[in-house]
């Protein structure tokens, strides 16, 4: 369903090379924003930046480095002048195993890039900021719930929602929404990797934990892209500092 105020209106995008970054910057696009895509990995990102035209910006940056979030977002405004939208969605799962076996270098990663890189990609765009403008963070059902094998990332993702609410409030004097999606199993690359570390000899394979979970199905790039895409829109601008579950009941 297309939403009406999107034209001309300005948005970052981080992890935008593909997965659920690169669908919601496809879903941005159709509505007539600009997107600044962001992603570590070039090749990836220019081919999506060249299937999406020239209402996008590509910039290469690597989000666990403050420096080149402060260098896109600079880029940004240099480029169309303001920061309506900014979607935090770089995520990685960091080490599988036990939490306890984790190092204090798996856990500066896994928080540098799924919690420090918000909190400073925020710092940097909401003084561009005007009221309106929308900002949504990327958590995760295992930010809500156990994580088991997956701790640190959970914890994570934990963080983000406390910084989601905190900052909701902070900002909305100035007419700035923070809200935050907790996504179950979405079908992307990160998903399958991250079963792929997980899998125990044995064990149920992906297709079967798939078919376990309520809907027998993971969801889409796509149905992920229509909730976030809603929530940095204009037809979302009461809802702030919100969690919102997208996982077909699974965390029911
Ligand atoms: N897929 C799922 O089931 C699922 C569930 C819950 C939450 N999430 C979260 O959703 C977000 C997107 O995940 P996805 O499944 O689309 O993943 P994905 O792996 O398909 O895409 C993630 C993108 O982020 C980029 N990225 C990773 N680290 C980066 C860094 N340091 N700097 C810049 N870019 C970086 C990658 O290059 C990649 O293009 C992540 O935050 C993830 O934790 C995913």
């Amino acid at each position: 369903m297309s939403q009406t105020g999107f034209q001309d209106r300005v948005a970052i995008v981080t992890g935008a090379a593909r997965g659920m970054g690169e669908a919601v910057s496809r879903r941005l696009v159709a509505e007539g924003a600009k997107v600044c895509l962001v992603d570590r990995d070039p090749e990836a990102l220019y081919r999506v930046a060249d299937s999406l035209g020239e209402r996008t910006h590509a910039i290469v940056a690597d989000v666990t480095a403050p420096e080149q979030i402060e260098a896109f977002v600079a880029g940004t405004v240099e480029r169309w002048g303001r920061i309506d939208m900014l979607h935090n969605n770089a995520g990685v799962t960091g080490r599988s195993g036990p939490a306890l076996d984790s190092t204090l270098d798996d856990l500066d990663f896994v928080f540098a890039v799924n919690f420090r890189a918000a909190f400073v990609a925020i710092k940097a765009a909401a003084m561009h900021m005007t009221e309106g403008a929308s900002i949504v963070n990327m958590s995760s059902l295992f930010g809500i719930r156990a994580a088991p094998g997956m701790g640190l990332y959970g914890a994570s993702k934990a963080a983000v929602i406390g910084l989601t609410k905190t900052l909701a409030v902070e900002l909305a004097p100035r007419g700035i929404r923070v809200n935050s999606v907790a996504p179950g199993a979405i079908e992307t690359d990160l998903l399958r990797s991250s079963n792929a570390a997980l899998h125990v000899p044995g064990g149920p394979s992906y297709d079967e934990k798939l078919k376990s979970m309520p809907m027998g199905r993971a969801g889409t790039p796509e149905e992920a892209a229509n909730l976030i895409v809603w929530l940095l829109g204009p037809e979302s601008t009461f809802v702030s500092g919100a969690v919102y579950q997208i996982d077909g009941a699974r965390g029911a």
